[in-house]
């Protein structure tokens, strides 16, 4: 075994012993719940715009990018167009590593705000990016999506919208489909879960109402019935835990699906 490898099996193990430290856990919930109060997700910039993550979910999705190595992003949710500079630059990156030289990010937002649009639009990374304005949830952006992901051979989706139970129990039946074969479906903020009721939130989700409870029905379903994906198999998706005990302080426990 070379040393990388060996390096490698070593670091497998230790992620999935720090996975298991409850004491670890315990403390890593109440970092996150006690960030949240300063809104701390909000405060982080990918090459000048505002990205709404975690750096540790950067991190590990810059990982998860490197080894799928998609030619196609879909990615619900752009608000201020951070995390899709941060996927697109990465695409770029792996192209510039002899990786697929057209790979392209294709945004989803019900709102995209002229300001916002101007800014992604300028940007240097802007080559490989692609936007829609509509619900994520819509038969026609539905349909304006399945049409632009023609002939893409990896495509890799990231749900980061409506963070309701319904929204995104919508979203995975109409975009996890599209997920090709060892790439992942991300379900961002499932963390919601894990966190307290919060009684003044505005918000509507919630706990039991929320990305994760609609990640296991989702799944539940899959178990039931068989769903096919866009390239006619049946679809298989699986929880990847090692990544979760990898960041530990992640916004998608249990939200790394990937396609088997
Ligand atoms: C959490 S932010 C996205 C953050 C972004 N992914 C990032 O990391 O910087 C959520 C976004 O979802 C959008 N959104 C809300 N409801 C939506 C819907 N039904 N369809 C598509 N986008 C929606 C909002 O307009 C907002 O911009």
């Amino acid at each position: 075994m070379n040393d990388h490898k060996e390096f490698k099996k070593e670091c497998e193990k230790e992620i999935e012993e720090q996975g298991a430290d409850q004491e670890l856990n315990a403390l890593t919930n109440q970092w996150i719940n006690k960030a949240a109060e300063h809104k701390y997700s909000y405060h982080f910039e990918w090459l000048g715009r505002p990205i709404i993550q975690h750096p540790q979910d950067i991190i590990g999705v810059q990982q998860l990018l490197w080894n799928v190595q998609p030619d196609l992003i879909i990615e619900t949710g752009i608000a201020r167009g951070g995390s899709m500079i941060f996927h697109a630059s990465i695409l770029e990156l792996i192209a510039n590593c002899g990786g697929n030289k057209d790979a392209l990010v294709l945004g989803v937002d019900i709102d995209i705000r002229e300001h916002n649009r101007k800014e992604i639009e300028s940007h240097p990374m802007s080559k490989r990016i692609k936007m829609i304005q509509g619900s994520s949830i819509s038969s026609e952006t539905h349909q304006q999506v399945v049409a632009l992901s023609k002939g893409f051979k990896k495509i890799l989706v990231c749900l980061d919208s409506n963070h309701t139970h319904n929204h995104v129990l919508e979203e995975l039946k109409l975009y996890a489909p599209l997920v090709s074969k060892g790439s992942y479906c991300v379900v961002f903020d499932t963390i919601v879960d894990n966190m307290p009721e919060d009684p003044d939130s505005q918000r509507p989700w919630g706990k039991s109402n929320n990305p994760k409870t609609a990640v296991f029905e989702f799944l539940k379903s899959l178990d039931k019935q068989n769903i096919l994906a866009a390239d006619g198999e049946v679809l298989a998706l699986e929880i990847d835990k090692a990544i979760e005990n990898q960041l530990l302080i992640t916004v998608a426990p249990d939200g790394f699906l990937i396609r088997v």
